[in-house]
């Protein structure tokens, strides 16, 4: 399987939704990356069930809701019914993170593990056999448009050299300061989803970048 991209809605012009909306639709991007913030788990709030309800009118494509919130176990239901189709928590955010995990499947969605950049592999080491992905921050979650912290790389390659000893094979996501200046480096340590908010949003003509960050690796190929 080819790595999957997930633009970060962060990032999108809040002004006409609908159309950047429309440019995914049309373009490469595999999910919509949804960030959701409640200013006390992160230092800034951003959007809720309403806007993922919105998006999921607009896009038939997996919603991958981001849930950066403390006690994340109980508005699981609620975003679900919205219409996540992944939703991950922070390992960070709740005292049994496994009963959460199970929650998530239970709903119906798949379920994703969120670390952040000082939160070690082994945290979340007794879980890995129940989640369906592992995000792994690469920035502290928050803001869109920080700098890449470079650690991830190594991170990214102890937690695939780990899964690889365990035949386990959940989707490993990299989020934060991901552009086409380090993908291709995420890609060969072991991620396979790529978000990218202001790489994608930001860029001149975001549906030529989601399409360069898809092919990032294919270059080598010859057809
Ligand atoms: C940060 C969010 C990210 C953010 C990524 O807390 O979880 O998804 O939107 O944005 P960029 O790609 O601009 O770092
Ligand atoms: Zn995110």
């Amino acid at each position: 399987m080819s790595h999957l991209i997930a633009p970060s809605l962060l990032a999108a012009d809040f002004s006409k939704l609908a159309l950047e909306s429309d440019m995914l639709n049309k373009s490469l991007a595999d999910w919509y990356h949804l960030d959701v913030m409640d200013g006390r788990f992160v230092p800034n709030i951003s959007y809720g069930q309403m806007l993922i309800k919105c998006f999921r009118s607009l896009t038939d494509k997996v919603l991958d809701v981001h849930l950066m919130i403390e006690e994340p176990e109980k508005y699981i239901a609620s975003f679900r019914e919205a219409g996540a189709d992944v939703i991950s928590i922070h390992v960070e955010a709740t005292r049994h993170a496994h009963r959460a995990i199970q929650q998530i499947k239970e709903s119906g969605a798949k379920a994703g593990i969120a670390l952040n950049p000082h939160t070690p592999i082994s945290a979340i080491e007794n879980i890995l056999e129940d989640v369906d992905m592992v995000l792994l921050m690469s920035v502290n979650p928050g803001f869109g448009g920080q700098k890449f912290i470079y650690n991830t790389i190594n991170k990214v390659k102890q937690l695939k050299a780990i899964l690889t000893e365990r035949n386990l094979n959940p989707y490993i996501e990299i989020d934060g300061g991901v552009g086409l200046q380090n993908a291709e480096k995420l890609l060969q340590a072991g991620a396979n989803v790529l978000v990218a908010g202001s790489s994608v949003f930001k860029s001149e003509n975001p549906t030529d970048t989601i399409k360069r960050l898809k092919n990032v690796g294919l270059k080598n190929l010859h057809f």
